[in-house]
Parts: C-alpha cells; sequence; structure tokens
C-alpha cells in the first residue's frame, strides 16, 4: 500500500457555476449532530478550554475540552460553554437571600454572569446584578447581603412557555437585561438573557442544541476512573464525549465506547471514537457503537509517533481506507491532525472525511489557555502534543494524558516515552479572523470542484498526485516574499 498526505496531492480544477459565498458548508459531526462549518477545535490543553469551545460553536464549528485537568474542571469547564449562551436557560445559577455580596462575587466569576436570579425555596425573591452593586464601597463585600442590596419583587417576569419575540419585546419595553420566567406559585422556572437575542443576531451559524445552548464536546479516556469522569461530564450538559487515545482500536477503548453505548446516562450523548489509521480500524470502532470515528494515527504538527514508534498512515491514505468503513455504514469522519493550509480542509473531505480536527492552525488564537509569549519582539503562544513529556510528566499535578498513549502506568516522570513535542506557534488573533480565513479557502475549493454544498464535494472532487516538483511549484516560488498574507506566511 502507499501512503498519501496532503502534500502528495491536489483537486483537479472542474468546471463550476458555483459562486464561492454562495456555497453551503454544512456537515455531519456525528450520526445525529450536524455542523454548519465542519471545523474542530483539538482536545488539546493549548487549544481546548471553554473560552475556545465557545468561539468554535458561535462560527458554527465545536470545540473538545481537553481531558488533561481533573473531572471536576473539566465538567465546570463544559458547564461555563453550556451556560454562555442559550434561547433560555432552564437551571439557572441562583444565589440565596443571606449570601454575602462576597459570595455572590465568587458566584459570578465562576460561572462568568453579570447577575442573579435571588431565590429562597425555589420562589423568586429578586435579583441582583451589577446596577445593584455599583454603589456599594468594596470593603463591605463581606457583610452586605444578598437580601439588602437586591432589587427585590416585584419584577418584570414571564411564564416559562413564553415565546422568543415576546421575551426579546419584554426585555426591550423595560430597558432590563434578564428576564426571570416563573411558574404559578412564584418558583423559578427559567432565565432569558439581552446577550442570548444579541449573539444570535452576531452568529447566526452557532452550533446550537435543542434549547438554544451552544454544543460543546470533551475528551475522556478508557480507564476505570474514566467512567466517572464521563459520567460528570454528562451530567454537566455534554454534547459529544471523544473517547480519545492514541490507538482506538486497543481493547480498552472499545470496551468503554461498548459500555457507555449501552448505559442510559450517554442516550444524549454523541460518542467519538479514536484515532484510528485502516479500514479495521475504523469499522472497529463503528461495531462498537461509535457515532463518528476519528482518523489519524502521527499525522499532528507535534506528533513523534510515526518517529519513536515507527507507526502510523500518512494522513490521505488513512483517510480513504478509513472511509471503507465508515460510508456504508452511515458513520461520519473525523481527519484529525496533519492540516497546515485552508486547502488540506477540502481535499481531507474529498478523501472521504465529514469534518476535520486542528491543533496548530488554531494553537495560535487570542482564544487558546496560556498567555502570549515574546520571542525577538514577535508574539507566539505556547503548543504542545498530548504526549509530549511537558503533558504527560506530573511536574507538580498530576498529569491525566498518559493514558492517551497507554502509559499511565509508568510512575517516574523519566520512564515516559514522548509522543510529542513542545513548542510555539505565531500569534494569530481572534479565532473569528482565523475561521473566516480557513472557512473562506474551503468556498475556494467549492467553487473551483463545482460543489455547492459538502457532499456534493466529496462526490464531485477528484485528486491529481503530485511529485515533489509540484509541491515546490504549488507554493509560491522564485521570489522573495516581502509581505505575509493572512492565509500564508505567517504560519508557514
Ligand atoms: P495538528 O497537526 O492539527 O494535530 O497540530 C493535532 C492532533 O495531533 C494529535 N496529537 C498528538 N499526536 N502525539 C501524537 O502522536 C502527541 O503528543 C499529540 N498531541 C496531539 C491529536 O490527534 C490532535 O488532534
Amino acid at each position: 500500500m502507499v501512503g498519501l498526505t496532503y502534500d502528495d496531492v491536489l483537486l483537479l480544477p472542474q468546471a463550476t457555476n458555483v459562486i464561492p459565498s454562495e456555497v453551503d458548508t454544512s456537515s455531519r459531526l456525528t450520526r445525529k449532530i450536524s455542523l454548519r462549518t465542519p471545523l474542530i477545535s483539538a482536545a488539546m490543553d493549548t487549544v481546548t478550554e471553554s473560552r475556545m469551545a465557545i468561539a468554535m460553536a458561535r462560527q458554527g464549528g465545536i470545540g473538545i475540552i481537553h481531558r488533561n485537568l481533573s473531572p471536576e474542571d473539566q465538567a465546570q469547564q463544559v458547564r461555563q460553554v453550556k451556560r454562555s449562551e442559550s434561547g433560555m436557560v432552564q437551571d439557572p445559577v441562583t444565589v440565596g437571600p443571606e449570601a454575602t455580596i462576597s459570595q455572590l462575587d465568587e458566584l459570578c466569576g465562576k460561572y462568568r454572569v453579570s447577575g442573579l436570579p435571588v431565590v429562597e425555596d425555589g420562589k423568586l425573591l429578586g435579583i441582583i446584578t451589577n446596577r445593584d452593586l455599583r454603589f456599594i464601597p468594596e470593603e463591605e463585600f463581606p457583610t452586605k447581603t444578598v437580601r439588602e442590596t437586591m432589587t427585590p419583587m416585584p419584577l418584570v417576569t414571564a411564564p416559562a412557555n413564553v415565546s422568543k419575540p415576546e421575551a426579546a419585546r419584554l426585555l426591550a419595553k423595560h430597558k432590563i437585561e434578564k428576564l426571570p420566567l416563573i411558574d404559578d406559585d412564584g418558583r423559578l422556572s427559567g432565565l432569558i438573557t439581552v446577550k442570548d437575542f444579541v449573539k444570535t443576531q452576531q452568529y447566526p451559524n452557532a452550533s446550537k442544541d435543542a434549547h438554544g445552548r451552544l454544543l460543546v464536546g470533551a475528551g475522556v479516556g478508557y480507564l476505570s476512573e474514566s467512567w466517572d469522569r464521563a459520567l460528570l461530564l454528562a451530567d454537566a450538559g455534554v454534547d459529544v464525549l471523544v473517547v480519545d487515545s492514541a490507538n482506538g482500536e486497543a481493547k480498552l477503548a472499545l470496551d468503554m465506547i461498548r459500555r457507555m453505548r449501552g448505559d442510559s446516562a450517554f442516550d444524549d450523548v454523541q460518542i467519538i471514537g479514536g484515532n484510528v489509521a485502516t479500514q479495521s480500524g475504523a469499522q472497529a470502532l463503528i461495531d462498537a457503537g461509535a457515532d463518528a470515528v476519528k482518523v489519524g494515527v502521527g499525522p499532528g504538527s507535534i506528533c513523534t509517533t510515526r518517529v519513536v514508534a515507527g507507526v502510523g498512515v500518512p494522513q490521505i491514505t488513512a483517510i480513504y481506507e478509513a472511509s471503507k468503513a465508515c460510508g456504508p455504514a452511515g458513520v461520519p469522519l473525523i481527519a484529525d491532525g496533519g492540516l497546515q493550509y485552508s486547502g488540506d480542509i477540502g481535499k481531507a473531505l474529498v478523501a472521504g472525511a465529514d469534518t476535520v480536527m486542528l491543533g496548530s492552525l488554531l494553537a495560535g488564537c487570542d482564544e487558546t489557555p496560556g498567555d502570549l509569549v515574546f520571542v525577538n519582539g514577535k508574539q507566539y503562544k505556547h503548543y504542545r502534543g498530548m504526549g509530549s513529556l511537558g503533558a504527560m510528566s506530573s511536574r507538580g499535578k498530576r498529569s491525566y494524558s498518559k493514558d492517551r498513549y497507554f502509559q499511565s502506568d509508568v510512575t517516574s516522570d523519566d520512564k515516559i516515552i514522548p509522543e510529542g513535542i513542545e513548542g510555539q506557534v505565531p500569534f494569530c488573533g481572534v479565532l473569528g479572523s482565523v475561521l473566516y480565513e480557513l472557512v473562506g479557502g474551503l468556498h475556494q475549493t467549492m467553487f473551483y470542484s463545482g460543489a455547492t454544498t459538502i457532499p456534493e464535494l466529496k462526490e464531485r472532487g477528484r485528486f491529481v498526485r503530485m511529485t515533489s516538483a509540484g509541491l515546490r511549484e504549488s507554493h509560491p516560488h522564485d521570489v522573495q516574499m516581502t509581505v505575509e498574507a493572512p492565509n500564508y506566511g505567517g504560519r508557514a
């Protein structure tokens, strides 16, 4: 078998009547979830925590919260995404009347909200927002109570089944930012905020669940402790769980998927399995009950699996082989890792993928965890493999990353066999503008291929294999680049 990757192939230009800006990039993430933007941010600790996941979902993609943190912290990250915006918050965070302003402040910080309904025994007593706190001196925070400070009932409220237009009308008419929903007995049953209406207009492509909340995924392992983690995440409202391992065909990983699929706690959760790189690997995940198959063994920019273990399949071939199992089964395929340019997205889709997962292309965004690093006056962000020494060693705290590489039994840091490296990527600004370039590139691919939808692109796309001279010709050559293009140069 010959193994080809992104740089080995190009898509043939075809007759077209397609306008790039008019194409539809919707595609299937799992058996039950579709995304308007077929992009996923990787479950890596330098790529996806709640801020990135919120930004990804707003743009129509999805973020997978990494698992190199405690189960409680990971579930908290999921909750932050689920509560960040919604048509209606069904179980809003509330505060009791006897809480102090300091305690309230802590709650607001934890859930990143600007005000809370005040509730006692389920009944709505009032609301407390930034407005109520404006004139309270900070030294009074530890003693002043919510009851003394809140805006008490009667408030502008609405019944739980209020329509969206009516809720918008009430918010505008009374110039308020939060509309508590109550039942006939005055019990709080939900909350609508003005922020959610603004966000809906601002992000029309956002990936949302049936309640209007942003979609979010999270990574889990396969060891027995991962079961409790998975339950916590399901309880926090996670939409997608990725049983995340470097060899998705390992029995333990397949058993985890089977066990989850058989448990009603995960009825509302889509399960992604991976990573595999062959037809039989994909088939094993499908047989175990995975709702999507993630493909990629060693293509990642920070991966060293192929050199350390000598194992892997170049990514275009891996996708194509896995798609032979996924296609007939109707199970979507995620191409994970190895993408360097926007053009690689279309190549992955034509090879057989339905969505792609990105690490290095997104790691330089403002929304990723970690601070900016300055080197010689240029700005960078830290980016590391989850199999790197840094991610797998304890360095003062517990690492949850080792089991991805089946090394959780290794107790000493100097006995770890790393399968990834640590590095940095150029800072590239906010996610919105990075995705604009990436999705814009996909629009152009669709134009050249004469495809208005992703299924059409997958159907029509044809590859030509190129030589290393062809690849050299594909990149700018014989010219000294003086200005970096936003989609070429900085990361090249
Ligand atoms: P890119 O190329 O987008 O790849 O940066 C991101 C993907 O790489 C995988 N990953 C690793 N693979 N060792 C590996 O062999 C590692 O340390 C490692 N860390 C991440 C992962 O699938 C991710 O989505």
